[in-house]
């Protein structure tokens, strides 16, 4: 079986059979990174250009590291240095990196759509890292790996997702993910930060913790997005924690085994309290470990549809 599409831009347009493919793939991958010799020849002669417009920690470090581990050649190029500063467009410079034999374009950017426009100008595979408050489909498809590791399985969960959901594009491609497997999505948050978009998509929404986090085997939190709130969300900080932040008490509402996620960066004691994001529950480095598989997993089966 192979992806039917030269490009990763979302969950949305993936069957539940080429999510299952990713995963699976992914798990061979990691089998790999736990060797001594942790790269495989895959992709080599082949070029991967990491074009991040906004900033990021894990996503561009574990890209270049499934680069780097699949012997693909690694260009970084960020916003801040290059011309488009000087007023490039987004189109002429992925143009002027795919004349220079980029074969993969992993973009990340503010605006919601970016990595779709890419991908109707260049032969490239481009593959979304997070567009605005779309999409974030590697970021998932970690997600749904750490899950079937953690639990044994991804069908038939009851997952809640909390915080800061009208920003979020985790969330989305959360969202879309764990629908097509049918697990029980819950979201809880203020009313301000949910939208009325998701709700349609087959989700339950909550507004108190104490109701939406009971029995659920996932608890994954989301940061408050302070830099796309442009009016006052919530009265305060203080406020938010009180009502949606995850401390022990709330904790112990969700079913005893129940993990906790987080895509990080985290805001400690805002939407988290550290102790259980340091705690045995959190699965949170986790994650971030098994991007590098996944990431691996999407290079790989993107290659094979452009062959
Ligand atoms: N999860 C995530 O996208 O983190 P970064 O912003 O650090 O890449």
């Amino acid at each position: 079986m192979k992806l039917a599409s030269k490009d990763l831009l979302g969950i949305k347009e993936l069957t539940k059979d080429e999510i299952i493919l990713v995963l699976d793939t992914a798990s061979g991958f990691k089998d790999v990174l736990k060797r001594d010799i942790k790269k495989v020849p895959a992709l080599r002669g082949k070029t991967a250009v990491n074009l991040f417009f906004e900033p990021s920690t894990r996503t561009k470090t574990s890209f270049e590291l499934a680069e780097k581990r699949l012997s693909l050649d690694v260009l970084n190029l960020a916003a801040t240095t290059s011309s488009v500063v000087k007023g490039e467009s987004l189109i002429d410079t992925a143009l002027n990196v795919q004349a220079l034999g980029a074969d993969f374009m992993i973009i990340r950017h503010s605006s919601s759509g970016a990595p779709h426009l890419l991908s109707k100008h260049i032969a490239a595979s481009v593959i979304n890292a997070g567009d605005g408050v779309n999409e974030h489909p590697t970021q998932a498809l970690l997600d749904a790996f750490t899950i079937k590791e953690k639990l044994g399985r991804l069908e038939g969960l009851k997952i809640a997702i909390i915080g800061d959901i009208l920003h979020s594009r985790v969330a989305k491609s959360d969202i879309y993910l764990l629908t097509k497997f049918n697990d029980e999505v819950r979201l809880i948050g203020p009313p301000t930060l949910l939208s009325q978009e998701l709700e349609a998509l087959g989700v339950k929404v909550f507004h108190d913790m104490s109701e939406g986090l009971k029995d659920v085997n996932v608890v994954m939190m989301l940061r408050i997005q302070m830099e796309r709130q442009g009016k006052g969300f919530f009265p305060s900080t203080l406020e938010y924690f009180r009502y949606w932040g995850l401390t022990p008490e709330r904790l112990s509402i969700a079913d005893k085994e129940a993990i906790v996620m987080h895509p990080g960066p985290m805001n400690r004691g805002i939407e988290i309290a550290s102790e259980i994001a340091d705690g045995p529950r959190s699965v949170i480095l986790d994650q971030v470990t098994n991007g590098i598989a996944v990431r691996m997993a999407v290079l790989y089966l993107l290659a094979g549809v452009r062959e």
